[in-house]
């Protein structure tokens, strides 16, 4: 296999929507493909570079969609085939790459496979699936995904009269990814979606598709075959797109997803996610500099994709207990607003208390870090979250366009909305809208679109060698990028007091983006920083 060297999604920043709350623009309440299309201004003007799209196949929607029940179609309610590849070319036109979510841990239970394979024992389908006479027992570590709204992994189904297994939602059957037709099932639903022009895919749970399922206690002979399968397949149809994984895992157990640039290109970085959060919590940088130095190094070619937030919950069950009741009475002080024992359900923007500045600075931050940014639709304009609606729906209300009725999400009956428009006072549409953040210079959304921009200048901070540096403060964090000659030195203030570090650098460096004082001192550099100050130097 010749694989040609692009890494165009190394230097990309990727946003990710939920289409059907995004724009509606046929009058039912829910976003569409023409509604996608619409704001692919909107899209160029913020300056990302990528779209992930969420899934939008036929699903009875009992879990956002990630109950698929055709993986060759689009759901009615947001379009057709056509809508889509029109969607795919009008954004490829603008050098936006799109790349959607491919779910295949697990079918809707109403996909015509386990329809087959529960009605008939000797379906080629039932193999697809993993089935028990007698109830099993759950291992301690493979226990439902959701505690709370599911409590065991194996359903009992009455017209197969047997157990199946589902780690997710007792509607979502497991795929039995030992079997060969599985996976060339799956093979070939990756190449329908190349054919139509995506650049690459979110692989859903891919955590789960290293372990062995059902029965047998075995390890599979490599856990890891599988999504190295995809990786050969997907790169032989089209040498640069992107396998993105959803692998929440241990950082021990997360290298060997890149493999030896043989498996995933890029890995949501969940680890550094809940470390971020607790950095901030505590206004110390000792979380991120102990994050950073555990994660593996991504294999040549791969890296990490850095988030501050994503529409599931926000999980912190990578800290201690400590550092999670630090981050609860920091950021989620309310049992509403936490969820599985494990997260948060809220948006960025109120998790920070509104404070512009300290949501500046957690930006500057993600940039800076060795990686690819995500950032989630409705947090470049702050939108807020809404603890009324059941589970992780709170962060997936209608993107906000303007103050007017259903804030320009919709012109259908406010009934009739997929999910009602934020009504709180501080974050409902008339303080919190594209239009206005767009016409304000000064505004959350203005700064981001300059930070992607300054960050597209430098792409030493997107995939350097990475350096943390010795600071005398514990509230700052400080690290270098050198890329071909180039070196970036950014610093993050992360407390609300103002703060003065020394760095052993003894050259002149150019301030490209924040702010800071700074003047050598000696044989080094001082640099004074304000409450959530930051800044980029180039050297
Ligand atoms: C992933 C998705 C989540 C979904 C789950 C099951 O974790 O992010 O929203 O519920 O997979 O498909």
């Amino acid at each position: 296999m010749q694989e040609i060297e692009s890494t165009w999604y190394q230097d990309a920043t990727i946003y990710s929507v939920d289409l059907k709350v995004f724009q509606d623009t046929d009058e039912n309440g829910i976003g569409d493909f023409q509604g996608l299309i619409d704001r692919l201004d909107y899209f160029s003007k913020l300056g990302i570079d990528c779209i992930w799209l969420l899934p939008f196949y036929p699903s009875p929607g009992r879990d956002n969609g990630y109950d698929v029940m055709d993986y060759y179609g689009v759901d009615p309610q947001l379009g057709t085939l056509g809508d889509f590849v029109e969607f795919v070319r009008a954004a490829d036109d603008r050098g936006i790459r799109v790349i959607i979510d491919f779910v295949v841990n697990h079918t809707s239970d109403q996909h015509p496979w386990f329809q087959a394979a529960r009605s008939d024992p000797n379906s080629k389908y039932r193999d697809f699936y993993l089935w028990a006479d007698e109830k099993p027992q759950i291992r301690p570590d493979r226990g439902p995904v959701f505690p709370g709204e599911e409590d065991h992994v194996w359903s009992y189904d009455n017209e197969a009269d047997a157990y199946y297994y589902h780690r997710f939602y007792h509607f979502q059957p497991d795929l039995n990814i030992a079997n060969q037709a599985v996976r060339e099932e799956a093979k070939k639903i990756l190449g329908f979606w190349l054919e139509l022009g995506v650049a690459g895919f979110r692989i859903d749970a891919a955590g789960l598709l290293t372990q062995t399922k059902g029965l047998t206690e075995e390890p599979l002979n490599d856990p890891h075959s599988f999504l190295k399968e995809l990786r050969e397949f997907v790169s032989r149809r089209r040498s640069d797109a992107v396998l993105l994984a959803e692998a929440d895992t241990p950082p021990a157990e997360l290298g060997e997803y890149f493999g030896e640039s043989d498996e995933m290109h890029l890995l949501l970085n969940f680890q550094l996610n809940a470390h971020i959060l607790l950095a901030l919590a505590r206004g110390e940088s000792a979380p991120l500099t102990s994050v950073l130095k555990e994660l593996p190094d991504p294999s040549k070619n791969a890296g990490w994709a850095n988030f501050l937030r994503n529409l599931d919950e926000l999980n912190i069950g990578a800290l201690t207990e400590a550092e999670q009741a630090d981050v609860y009475e920091e950021f989620a002080p309310d049992e509403t607003m936490r969820i599985y024992d494990r997260g948060i359900r809220r948006r960025l923007a109120p998790i920070l208390d509104g404070n512009d500045k300290h949501i500046k600075l957690a930006y500057s931050l993600l940039f800076s870090l060795p990686g690819t940014p995500i950032i989630v639709y409705g947090d470049e304009i702050g939108m807020g979250e809404d603890l009324d609606q059941p589970g992780r729906f709170a962060v997936r209300t209608p993107m906000q366009w303007t103050d007017a009725p259903n804030a320009g999400f919709s012109t259908a009956d406010p009934d009739d909305l997929i999910r009602p428009i934020i009504s709180d006072e501080t974050y409902a549409p008339t303080e919190v809208n594209v239009a206005d953040r767009l016409a304000d210079p000064n505004s959350l959304l203005n700064w981001i679109s300059y930070l992607i921009r300054t960050y597209n200048e430098f792409p030493a901070l997107a995939r350097g060698d990475g350096t943390i540096l010795n600071v005398d403060h514990p509230a700052v964090f400080a690290h270098a990028s050198s890329l071909a000659g180039e070196t970036m030195v950014t610093v993050h203030n992360l407390s609300d007091e103002s703060a003065t570090i020394t760095l052993p650098l003894n050259s002149n460096p150019t301030p490209v983006f924040g702010d800071a004082n700074f003047g050598p001192d000696g044989d080094s550099l001082h640099i004074s920083l304000s409450s959530y100050g930051y800044c980029w130097f180039q050297l």
